[in-house]
Parts: C-alpha cells; sequence; structure tokens
C-alpha cells in the first residue's frame, strides 16, 4: 500500500473510498467533511443528530454508500475524538481506523483528508507523518505463511489488505512539499514496525540466528554498515556468557552489529542492543509447554533493533552516530547445554552461576553490554528485551518495564514513547536487590529469588555489566511485544514495540 499527496478537492476525487473526518462533540460538519455531508443530502449531520451510531469517538467509523452522488462509492468518516485532545495517539488511531474500514470494504483506492493538520500543536508535516503511520500500521497483517485457500473469511479486515494507493489531498498547493516529508518520515517508520512485526510472528524454524543476520546486512545500505561475528569471533572475544546459551541448540549463534555514521562529526553516540533468543524452551530449566507456545517472540528485542537500523539507512538526515546490537541464538535443552549450576565467564571477566537456565536473556545480553562499552564507548545505552515474565506480572501488556542508571534518559525515553504511542512505566534498581544475585560459587548468579522483584532482578544482573558513569536504560518489553488485545494501529499478535520509541527519540519527533 502506497502512500502519495496530491492537490485539490476530495469531493471530486476519484477513488473508491473516501475518507473524511469530524471531531466529537460537533453537530454539523464542516470543510471536507461538510462539503461530503451537503453532497449526501445532509446524511452525515442527521446521523450526529440521532446520536446513535456515531458519535466521533476516536477510531469510530461510519461507513456511507454514494449511490452515485460522488465519484467515489463510499464514504468513510472517522471520529477524531475531542478536538482538545487531538495530537498523536488519536490522529494515528483514528487513520488506523479509517483504512481498517476501507480494508473491508476491498477496495482499491482511497483518498483522505489530512486529519488534525493545523489544529494545537500539529502542522500539516506531523498529520500526514501520523496519518501514515496509523494507515501502515492498522492494514498490517501477517501473510507470509498463509496460502490461498485458508486466508480468513470474507467481511473481516483480517484479509490480505487490497487497498494499493491512499492518497491524501490537500487543497492548499504550498503545503504539499511538507506533507510529503511527513508521508516518507511515517512510511519508514510504520514499514520498519511492520517488519519487526513480520519477523516476530514469523515461526523459530525459519527466524534462526542465521536469518536475522543475512536480514541485518540486507538491510545495510547507504551510511549503515553491518558487521556480523560468527561462532569462532564470539569464542575469540571471551563472550562465554552468550556462548553457554547457544550451546543447548542447533543453531550458531550470530552476534549482529549495524553502525550508522552521520557525514559530520556525531553529535552524540548512542547504542541500541536487542535480545535475539529466536526461541526460548527454557532450556534445562525446560518450560511448561503452555509458557514456551510463544518462546518464538523471544527475539522481538534484536528485531527492533534491527528493524530500526533499516528505517535509518532509507531516512538518514540524522547527526548521531547509532549502533544496533543484536546477540542471537537459541535456547534448547541438549546434551551440550547449560546445566543448572554451571559457571561461566563473560566477557569482563565476571563469573556468572547458571542457577537457571531459563534466564537466558540476561546472559547474552551481558556480553553484548561489555561488548558494546569497551568497542563503541556510547553516550547512552539502550536495550530492549522481552527479559522476564514477571514484568507482565507487574504491568500487563500496555506497558514496558523501564530502568537505568540516568533519570535524563530515562525521561526522554519516555517522552519518546508517549508521542510514540508506546507505554514505558518506572521499576526499581534499589541497591538492596544485590543481595538476590550472590552466588556462594561465582561473583554473580544469573536468577534472583523467586516470586520477588524479578524484572528488576532483571535489571540489577544487566546493571552489573554496564561501567560505572555510563548512561543506561534497560527496556523489559515482554509484556507489549505480542499481544492479544486488538487496537486499531496494534493489530493482535506481534506489536514491534520499541521501533517507534527508537526513532521518535533518535529523531527528536513531536506529536504530543
Ligand atoms: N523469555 C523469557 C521471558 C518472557 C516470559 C517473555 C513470558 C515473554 C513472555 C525469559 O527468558 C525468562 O524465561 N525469564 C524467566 C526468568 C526467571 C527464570 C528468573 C521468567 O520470567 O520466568
Ligand atoms: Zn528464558
Ligand atoms: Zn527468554
Amino acid at each position: 500500500m502506497k502512500i502519495t499527496v496530491e492537490v485539490g478537492d476530495i469531493i471530486q476525487f476519484k477513488a473508491d473510498a473516501l475518507v473524511v473526518n469530524l471531531f466529537e462533540g460537533v453537530t454539523q460538519p464542516g470543510g471536507g467533511t461538510g462539503a461530503v455531508d451537503k453532497a449526501l443530502a445532509g446524511v452525515i449531520t442527521e446521523e450526529l443528530a440521532q446520536g446513535k451510531t456515531f458519535k466521533g469517538k476516536v477510531g469510530e467509523t461510519l461507513v456511507l454508500p454514494t449511490y452515485g452522488k460522488l465519484p467515489a462509492r463510499y464514504v468513510v468518516v472517522v471520529g477524531l475524538g475531542k478536538q482538545a485532545d487531538c495530537k498523536g495517539l488519536q490522529l494515528r488511531r483514528a487513520s488506523a481506523a479509517a483504512l481498517r474500514a476501507c480494508k473491508k470494504l476491498r477496495v482499491k483506492t482511497v483518498a483522505t483528508l489530512l486529519h488534525g493538520a493545523g489544529i494545537g500543536q500539529v502542522d500539516s508535516q506531523v498529520a500526514s507523518q501520523l496519518l501514515t503511520e496509523g494507515a501502515l500500521l492498522g492494514v498490517y497483517q501477517f501473510t507470509l505463511r498463509k496460502t490461498g485457500k485458508t486466508q480468513p473469511e470474507e467481511g473481516t479486515d483480517a484479509l490480505k489488505n487490497p487497498i494499493e494507493t491512499v492518497v491524501i489531498v490537500e487543497q492548499d498547493a504550498a503545503k504539499k512539499e511538507k506533507i510529503a516529508r511527513g508521508v516518507a518520515v511515517g512510511t519508514a517508520i510504520a514499514e520498519a514496525t511492520n517488519q519487526a512485526r513480520d519477523f516476530v510472528f514469523d515461526s523459530a524454524n525459519y527466524v534462526t540466528p542465521a536469518f536475522l543476520a543475512e536480514a541485518a546486512k540486507k538491510f545495510a545500505k547507504g551510511d549503515v554498515t553491518c558487521k556480523v561475528y560468527e561462532k569462532a569471533d564470539i569464542e575469540k572475544m571471551g563472550m562465554g556468557s552468550f556462548l553457554s546459551v547457544s550451546k543447548g541448540g542447533g543453531q550458531d549463534p550470530k552476534l549482529i552489529h549495524l553502525t550508522y555514521k552521520p557525514k559530520g562529526t556525531p553529535k552524540k553516540k548512542v547504542t541500541i542492543v536487542g535480545k535475539g533468543i529466536t526461541f526460548d524452551s527454557g532450556g534445562l530449566s525446560l518450560k511448561p509447554a503452555s509458557a514456551m507456545e510463544l518462546m518464538k517472540d523471544d527475539m522481538t528485542g534484536a528485531a527492533v533493533v534491527i528493524c530500526t537500523m533499516k528505517a535509518i539507512a532509507e531516512l538518514g538526515d540524522l547527526d548521531i552516530q547509532v549502533d544496533a546490537i543484536a546477540p542471537s541464538c537459541e535456547n534448547m535443552p541438549s546434551g551440550s547445554a547449560n546445566k543448572p549450576g554451571d559457571i561461566v565467564t563473560a566477557m569482563n571477566g565476571k563469573t556468572i552461576e547458571i542457577n537457571n537456565t531459563d534466564a537466558e536473556g540476561r546472559l547474552i545480553l551481558a556480553d553484548a553490554l561489555v561488548y558494546a562499552q569497551k568497542e563503541i564507548k556510547p553516550d547512552e545505552l539502550i536495550d530492549l528485551a522481552t527479559l522476564t515474565g514477571a514484568c507482565i506480572v507487574a504491568l500487563g501488556k500496555e506497558a514496558s518495564g523501564i530502568m537505568g542508571t540516568d533519570d535524563g534518559l530515562i525521561d526522554g525515553i519516555r517522552k519518546a514513547g508517549e508521542n510514540a504511542g508506546e507505554r514505558y512505566w518506572p521499576l526499581p534498581l534499589f541497591e538492596e536487590f544485590k543481595e538476590m544475585l550472590k552466588s556462594e560459587v561465582a561473583d554473580i548468579i544469573n536468577a534472583g529469588s523467586k516470586g520477588q522483584a524479578g524484572s528488576s532482578a532483571g535489571g540489577i544482573f544487566l546493571n552489573e555489566f554496564v561501567e560505572e558513569g555510563q548512561k543506561w536504560v534497560h527496556l523489559d518489553i515482554a509484556g507489549p511485544s505480542y499481544t492479544d488485545r486488538d487496537v486499531p494501529e496494534v493489530p493482535k499478535g506481534a506489536t514491534g514495540v520499541g521501533v517507534r520509541t527508537l526513532l521518535y527519540y533518535l529523531y527528536g519527533l513531536n506529536a504530543v
């Protein structure tokens, strides 16, 4: 689905469906929506007067056939919510809902008004970026492994998207360039998110460490380069903790490192690290079947950092050096797997007693964090990981846990998340939690006391591999990485959570 911009009048536009909008509480539509209402003999005004089917709440849609009164076959009116709340979340969501309604209508071409432009802080570039993000995120569906015969039923929006083009119709020619820029930014952000969703949705027999490494190499274009470290390199670098996890699986480990360097001297260096366990069985500390079912999603962090670099390669125009690091392997039980009680040595020389082989994410991240600090010396270090089930217990699916060593960085990521429509909630790294990780036989144990502050224990463990003074933040995305709740811009399943937050953060994008 491609999004374009044209100058003109929406009611004359030749598309299969027109999308117009309405703020909650408006009784008499104006502008483009008013013109459509007039052409359709006041049917929108009448619906509003009845107040039953459509009130203009965020994401509400009203589908109207035009019976030949307009060149388009259908009009979709989408609610933008209250005008006072007109910002990122609402506009992204409204656009997603509108395009999902169009998808259900099985149309090929859509013309749309630019929702919310000129209201509050939303200028036409931000409005078109949000419209684009919402549209592409909303119609997303994982179709890679479905054959024609097993497509979902007609009349649902779960069918393959038939929409080929969405044209933003703008009356003012002077705004065209800004709108086109918003479309370009929104497209890169949404396509990167959807790519991450594809990687996470896809199964672990396809998405192996080698598969992720090949994808990363393919995304390295323009000012982005990619280096993949093989098993022998990982051994040479002394990453005993990462290697120990990979030993049980049938796949060789890969350490994926993508770098974006700006043309001039970088303003700062930001490194993003993502957990890339392509399947987490728990290892010999085996998970029960029900808890294992979805463990193909344990590489969300890796997919997110790799796909963030895909967007950066496409967008460029960033004066920050960005490095993405993804340690990737399987966590499987076998004769060569980690055994509870094994002691391994990380790249910084610290010894770890593995009391639970299912706390493997922190084992691979420990080495990746040490590598990042040694090789890059970043100003800011951010890791993303589906690290703990405890984080889902604490925050559910509505927020990721956030913890780290620098309040400024934590606030920056949370603000970016708010703009991006992704929520992060702070969890503590109390000094006292260190007690939980005391080992009798090694420097540190990998799994803390059962049933106690599990997400913080994961954070405290990682903190042991972060040098004094390093600005670092850890995002536990275990909850939001895969959802069962269908939200217009976040369809059920793999969400690609984090891609948008990172891109909003790095590019300093604002939508609230
Ligand atoms: N990948 C899991 C965490 C997870 C659980 C992600 C559910 C998404 C959904 C992680 O490797 C894990 O198993 N963590 C353990 C840690 C424990 C052994 C200290 C957990 O959460 O039980
Ligand atoms: Zn695990
Ligand atoms: Zn895991």
